[in-house]
C-alpha cells in the first residue's frame, strides 16, 4: 500500500544511497525516519549535524527482521517473547550489545546497550532487505520541533540537507514507537504501542522508567516537540488569541478526531499540530489551545507528546 507513491527502482537507489554513506528519509509505520548506515561513523554523523541533534542521543537501529536484529544484540526469554509477538510493529527494545555488532560508536552513544526496532511498513521493509545492513534513523525532524508523518514535513523542516527522501504518504500509526528496556521489561517511551497490550502479553503491570530530565532519550527531555507557537492543554473554549485544536465533541479549528476515535487521533496528532501552528501563523494568533485527551491507550502517548510540545521551552 505505502509503495504506491515510491517505485521499486527509487528503493534501489535509496538502498545504493544508505550503502555510500547517504541520508535517506523513509516512512515506518510510525513516523519518517533520517536514516544512515549504522555502521559508517561519518553517515551517522552526518544525521547529528542535519537534525541538530545532541550526539549524547543515542539513535533507534532499524532491521527487517528478529535474526539480524539477533547478530547486533541479545535477547533473554522474555525480550524473545516481545519480539514474536510485537514485531514488526511500533515497539523498540533496548537490548544489550554482542561483540563483534559493528556499529558506529556514535549510534549507541557509547552505551553497552542498543535500541533496536523492527518496522512493519511496506517501504521501510523493502528498503531495510535492500540495504541488507542495520540502518540507525532518528525521526526526520530539526531536533526538538514536530515529528514527520508526512513526506512534505520532512521537506520543510530539512529541506536538501537530506539526499534522498521516500514517499510512502502518510504514516498509519502517526506516534514514534514505543520503547522498552529489557531484563526486565521496563516502559522508557510512551508510543504507537499501547502500554496495555504490552502488559496483556506479559500478564503483568509494566514498571515505568520516564522520569522527565533523567535524559534516556530525547523524546523524554522536557520540551519536545514544539510547534513555534505556545501549547495550552484541556481547553474546551480556546482563548481568542489561540487556536483551537479540537478533540471529539470539542469541535475546535482542526480537530484530532470528531469521533473520539484515539487511534485516528494518534495517526492525526503530528499532521494537525504543523498544520495548525500554519494556521496561527496565517490567522496572527499567538497560542494553541488543545482540547481535552481522555488519558488511556494511545491517549497516554498523545498526551505525553502534547505535554513536551506545551512545556517551557
Ligand atoms: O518510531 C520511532 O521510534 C521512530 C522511527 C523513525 O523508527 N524513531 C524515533 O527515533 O523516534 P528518535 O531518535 O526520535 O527517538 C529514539 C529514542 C531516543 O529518544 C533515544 O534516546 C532512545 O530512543 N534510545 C536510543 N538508544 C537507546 C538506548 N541504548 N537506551 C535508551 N534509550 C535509547
Ligand atoms: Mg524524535
Amino acid at each position: 500500500m505505502a509503495s504506491s507513491r515510491t517505485p521499486r527502482h527509487d528503493v534501489a537507489a535509496a538502498a545504493a544511497c544508505l550503502r555510500g554513506g547517504g541520508l535517506v528519509a523513509f516512512p515506518t509505520e510510525t513516523v519518517y525516519g533520517l536514516g544512515a548506515l549504522a555502521t559508517d561513523g561519518r553517515a551517522v554523523a552526518r544525521i547529528f549535524a542535519v537534525k541538530g541533534r545532541p550526539s549524547f542521543n543515542p539513535l533507534i537501529v532499524h532491521v527487517a527482521d528478529r535474526a539480524a536484529a539477533a547478530r547486533i544484540a541479545g535477547f533473554d526469554a522474555e525480550a524473545l517473547a516481545l519480539a514474536d509477538r510485537f514485531w514488526p510493529g511500533p515497539l523498540t527494545l533496548v537490548l544489550p550489545l554482542r561483540d563483534g555488532h559493528g556499529l558506529s560508536p556514535l549510534v549507541t552513544a557509547g552505551q553497552p546497550t542498543v535500541a533496536i526496532r523492527v518496522p512493519a511498513a511496506d517501504l521501510a521493509q523493502a528498503l531495510l532487505r535492500a540495504v541488507d545492513g542495520p540502518v540507525a534513523a532518528p525521526s526526520a525532524n530539526p531536533s526538538g520541533r514536530i515529528s514527520a508523518t508526512r513526506a512534505e514535513h520532512v521537506r520543510e523542516g530539512l529541506g536538501d540537507r537530506v539526499d534522498m527522501v521516500l514517499d510512502g504518504g502518510a504514516c498509519p500509526v502517526g506516534l514514534e514507537s514505543t520503547i522498552l528496556r529489557t531484563g526486565p521489561a521496563t516502559l522508557l517511551r510512551e508510543g504507537g504501542l499501547p502500554a496495555e497490550a504490552i502488559e496483556a502479553a506479559l500478564g503483568h503491570p509494566l514498571p515505568r522508567d520516564v522520569t522527565p530530565g533523567r535524559v534516556q532519550a530525547p523524546g523524554q527531555l522536557a520540551s519536545h516537540y514544539a510547534p513555534s507557537a505556545p501549547v495550552r492543554l484541556d481547553v474546551t473554549e480556546a482563548a481568542p488569541d489561540a487556536v483551537h485544536l479540537g478533540f471529539g465533541p470539542v469541535a475546535g479549528d482542526l480537530n484530532l478526531s470528531p469521533e473520539s476515535d484515539l487511534g485516528a487521533a494518534a495517526a492525526n496528532l503530528f499532521d494537525h499540530l504543523h498544520r495548525i501552528d500554519a494556521l496561527a501563523r496565517a490567522r496572527g494568533l499567538e497560542r494553541i489551545d488543545v482540547a481535552p485527551i481522555p488519558e488511556q491507550g494511545l491517549g497516554r502517548a498523545i498526551l505525553d507528546r502534547l505535554r513536551r510540545a506545551a512545556a517551557p521551552r
